[in-house]
């Protein structure tokens, strides 16, 4: 009996060409997995095709909320975004996937998996570190990055064993598209002089399309997590399909990254992320009335560490585990409603509260009903600044060195002013 390999399949040329090309070199029985993390996509064609190339069997598996509640969500709450950019939505979707090829591999009994990523981008770090992490047991077959066919190689294979090649027109972009957002790369946007094409675009009007009417949304959270768009409960999948919808027709959530690959590579891609965009300003808006600046501040840095790990293919490392018992300590006070504004291509938060809110109104007013204690002020002032002044008394002022001398009067000067005003009074 043949072995079997679950093969990760988008119903695409590359991985539809590789049930054929699997069967070919490998002699494996190809058991086809696709994975709904919210890209529109019609599954059962692809499935129809699947069985049509010549798999055995084509499983499909509806993982969007696995994908919000595991994945999405805890990046949200970590405030995830790489090179302060990328709010990482193929590479969330990556660890999953590795996943559900492990689950379906052990289920059916398969020796291997295999995906279609070729040996350029990050996403094969992503599935094979997942899978090994997994299931050390199961080799990674990866046929884009074995064949060495270009593209119209790869037609001219799909043409001679009559494997359908979509006729629509193509897209002159590689796309990938999840509930977090939607990346483009290739054609023309690979010269980064170039400003993105419009039809670079698909999930966003372009701002100056955009209503010309602001919009306002009031986003809920519970413990870091978007329970409600304007007072309505909801799960997490509809919301973020609201979010990318209404952030959308706004304009909002357009990113054009030169982002520096794993792998080496400088690259440049557009992405469309409206919901992302969104929430993770607002979440980020009702942090700074729940947290404190020392939380705050060291949470910037965990972020930074998260994106990176998620974005080099680290899901399943300790450290990520590690990091995220820790953020998820932090959320628990971040509960409360944040009102966002929508404005050609522009989002911006305009109100914020919490029944946890640090903000303390009698502290921060210059009102009536101020309760913060001036007096106390000239105190802390004056051990807060002890070190700077004792440090320029003893060294600074009289130093020639001092790049600042030219600012701070010289030391003759003041004696003289003294001097002077000592011979007035
Ligand atoms: N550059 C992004 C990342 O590394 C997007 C990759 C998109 N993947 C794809 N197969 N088109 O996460």
């Amino acid at each position: 009996m043949a072995d079997k390999v679950v093969l990760a399949y988008s119903g695409g040329l590359d991985t539809s060409v590789a049930i054929k090309w699997i069967k070919e070199k490998y002699g494996f029985d190809v058991i086809t997995l696709t994975i709904d993390v919210g890209n529109s996509k019609d599954f059962e064609a692809a499935c129809q095709k699947a069985l049509k190339v010549g798999a055995i069997k084509a499983i499909v598996i509806d993982a969007k909320e696995m994908f919000v509640k595991y994945f999405i969500f805890p990046a949200l709450q970590a405030n995830a975004l790489y090179e302060g950019q990328y709010p990482l939505a193929t590479a969330l979707s990556r660890p999953l996937m590795a996943k559900l090829l492990v689950d379906t591999a052990l289920a059916e009994g398969a020796t291997t998996v295999a995906h279609g990523c070729t040996g350029k981008g990050n996403d094969q770090v992503r599935f094979d570190v997942g899978v090994h992490a997994l299931a050390p047991q199961l080799k990674v077959i990866a046929p884009a990055r074995e064949w060495g066919m270009t593209r119209e190689e790869t037609i001219a294979y799909a043409a001679k064993h009559n494997i359908p090649v979509p006729i629509t027109r193509k897209s002159p972009y590689s796309i990938d598209e999840c509930l977090w957002g939607k990346s483009a790369e290739c054609g023309i946007l690979e010269d980064p002089w170039t400003e993105p094409p419009d039809d670079a675009w698909t999930w966003t009007k372009s701002p100056d399309k955009a209503p010309n009417k602001p919009a306002y949304v009031e986003i809920s959270f519970e413990k870091g997590i978007p329970i409600s768009l304007d007072g309505e409960t909801m799960g997490g999948v509809s919301l973020i399909q609201k979010m990318n919808e209404l952030a959308g027709l706004h304009g909002i959530g357009r990113i054009d990254h030169i982002e520096n690959r794993l792998v080496g590579i400088k690259s440049r891609e557009t992405y469309e992320a409206p919901a992302a965009v969104v929430l993770l300003q607002a979440h980020q808006a009702l942090e700074a009335m729940t947290l404190s600046k020392d939380q705050l501040r060291f949470k910037q840095k965990a972020a930074i560490e998260i994106a990176d790990i998620i974005y080099n293919g680290l899901w399943f490392s300790a450290l990520n585990r590690d990091l995220s018992a820790y953020i998820q300590s932090s959320q628990r006070f971040v509960t409360g409603t944040v009102r966002v504004k929508l404005f050609k291509g522009n989002s911006m938060v305009v109100g914020r509260k919490s029944p946890k809110s640090l903000y303390n109104l009698s502290l921060a007013t210059y009102d009536r009903g101020d309760k913060f204690d001036q007096s106390a002020a000239a105190g802390f002032i004056h051990l807060w600044g002890l070190p700077v002044t004792t440090q320029a008394q003893i060294q600074l002022l009289s130093d020639i060195d001092d790049p600042m001398r030219l600012i701070a009067p010289k030391q003759k000067q003041l004696k003289k002013r003294a001097k002077k005003k000592g011979s007035k009074g």
